[in-house]
């Protein structure tokens, strides 16, 4: 599209009360000015600038993407000021303007402005409390006429419900033109990027505008109280798309995506589950309550019990996983694979048809198909310098409570008595134990109770 985009992001954003930039406050898992970003990008733009200012270097380093172009503004002198600094940068017939501020702002609201072209386009809407918003005036055709910002507005124009939700597009020469003509003559004595309006008024330019589909889109965040709300108000937005696609969430309003979640059909999700990162959930996969999900791929019929938590893995179909389990990154699940309470599994990969029902510690682990490891099983992985494997063959057999001291292999078949401590690898389809031999002290007598003992 011939359209330059400009993000402002220079404001100190002190009402956060926060040592970052505003605009890199995380909203729904990412800064909040990423949203608008990724938004902004979907048109296709020419070029996308960043107007940034103290503190922002921040801003430029976090970010730091190939295709976003910063502009540092000096001194936060107003919006008019911001859009002037990147003014002489601009080259593409029409610019769009947005806030990184007002992060909920959707791709279909921002077609909608540069579809009918115009000198300049104002993204308007009515609110029923305007408070803090520029006022749109009108004329006696109800003609777009002015945009005065709460701090100049009289008692009367206060009532006004329209407001100005600050995103525009213009098209580039006229904005160059007029930007350089705006004044400082204001309460705030800010260069107000809202006097565009009035400037093209004088010069007998129809200002046109258009409405967002819903004011959600339009919010601004000030505050730590207006961030919970935006990040609310986004989160039901993520529940109705699943929702709209076929999704059981037990309660829309308890559930977090942080991320991209991608689920096929007949995916039920119970409730206070987070996802993280980039998370897909195939078809007829059931997440239990509580559970955290993140970087990780679910497949078919695959079923999460409560309060588990997954970080970079990958489930095969028909697995069982928890409660309360804990699967590390780089961790595979083949398919049918049963993974009980109290485990913890890191970098490993487990067979087909495993089972490792309680209370156990894989890592750095290598597993066939259908092998059972008993409860209390762990893998001595790590010897205080480096990381070794054990390695565990098909239909092998691990009694409970044994230690596997890596590097180790164990046996295709092979049986390890309970409480083993395995250091050698183990030979295929046999037992192996080392245990102390158990034995019955004969004369030994039991001490008698003595009373009155405190
Ligand atoms: C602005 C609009 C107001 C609109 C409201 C919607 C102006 C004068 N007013 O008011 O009509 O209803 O947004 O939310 O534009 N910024 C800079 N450099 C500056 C000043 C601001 O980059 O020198 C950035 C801020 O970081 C922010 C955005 O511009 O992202 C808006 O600035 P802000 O001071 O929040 O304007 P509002 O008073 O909210
Ligand atoms: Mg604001």
């Amino acid at each position: 599209m011939d359209l330059d985009i400009v993000i402002l992001a220079a404001g100190e954003g002190s009402r956060m009360k926060s040592k970052l930039p505003k605009v890199m406050n995380i909203l729904g898992g990412k800064p909040m000015i990423n949203h608008v970003i990724d938004t902004v990008k979907t048109l296709s733009p020419k070029s996308i600038y960043v107007v940034y200012g103290s503190g922002g270097d921040y801003v430029k380093k976090n970010l730091n993407s190939p295709d976003l172009i910063f502009i540092k503004q000096e001194k936060q002198l107003g919006t008019g000021h911001a859009v002037l600094t990147a003014a002489s940068e601009l080259s593409a017939k029409n610019t769009m303007i947005l806030y990184g501020d007002v992060p909920l702002i959707r791709e279909n609201t921002l077609r909608k402005l540069v579809e009918n072209p115009s000198m300049l386009t104002l993204l308007l809407t009515h609110m029923d409390n305007p408070k803090g918003y520029g006022r749109i005036i009108r004329d006696a055709d109800n003609d777009i006429k002015q945009i005065v910002e709460e701090k100049d507005a009289s008692t009367k124009q206060r009532q006004i419900r329209e407001v100005n939700t600050g995103i525009l597009v213009a098209e580039t020469k006229a904005l160059k033109r007029w930007l350089p003509q705006i004044k400082n003559n204001n309460a705030q004595r800010e260069f107000y990027l809202t006097d565009l309006t009035s400037l093209a008024v004088a010069q007998k330019v129809k200002v046109n505008y258009c409405v967002p589909e819903s004011n959600n889109e339009i919010l601004g965040i000030n505050t730590k109280a207006e961030l919970a709300m935006v990040e609310r108000a986004l989160q039901q937005r993520r529940a109705s798309n699943l929702i709209d696609n076929g999704i059981t969430l037990a309660d829309p309003n308890r559930i977090d995506i942080r991320g991209n979640l991608t689920c096929e059909s007949d995916v039920f999700i119970d409730i206070n589950c987070i996802f993280e990162g980039k998370v897909h959930l195939a078809s007829g996969v059931k997440i239990g309550a509580h559970s955290i999900i993140r970087e990780t791929s679910i497949g078919n019929h695959s079923e999460i019990l409560p309060f588990s938590h997954l970080e970079n893995v990958r489930v095969g179909t028909n697995c069982q996983v928890g409660p309360y389990a804990r699967l590390r990154p780089n961790t595979t699940l083949e398919n049918n694979v049963k993974i009980g309470n109290f485990v913890e599994i890191k970098k490993s990969d487990i067979g087909t048809g495993s089972k490792i029902n309680h209370l156990s510690y894989l890592g750095d682990a290598e597993l066939g198909e259908n092998v059972n490891v008993g409860a209390g099983t762990i893998t001595c992985n790590y010897d205080g310098n480096r990381k070794h494997k054990t390695v565990i063959q098909n239909r092998a057999f691990i009694g409970s409570n044994s230690s596997l001291v890596a590097p180790v292999k164990i046996g295709e078949e092979s049986v390890i008595g309970a409480g083993s401590t395995i250091t050698k690898n183990t030979a295929d389809a046999k037992l192996t134990l080392s245990r102390s031999k158990q034995k019955t002290i004969t004369n030994w007598k039991k001490s008698k109770k003595t009373s009155n003992r405190k």
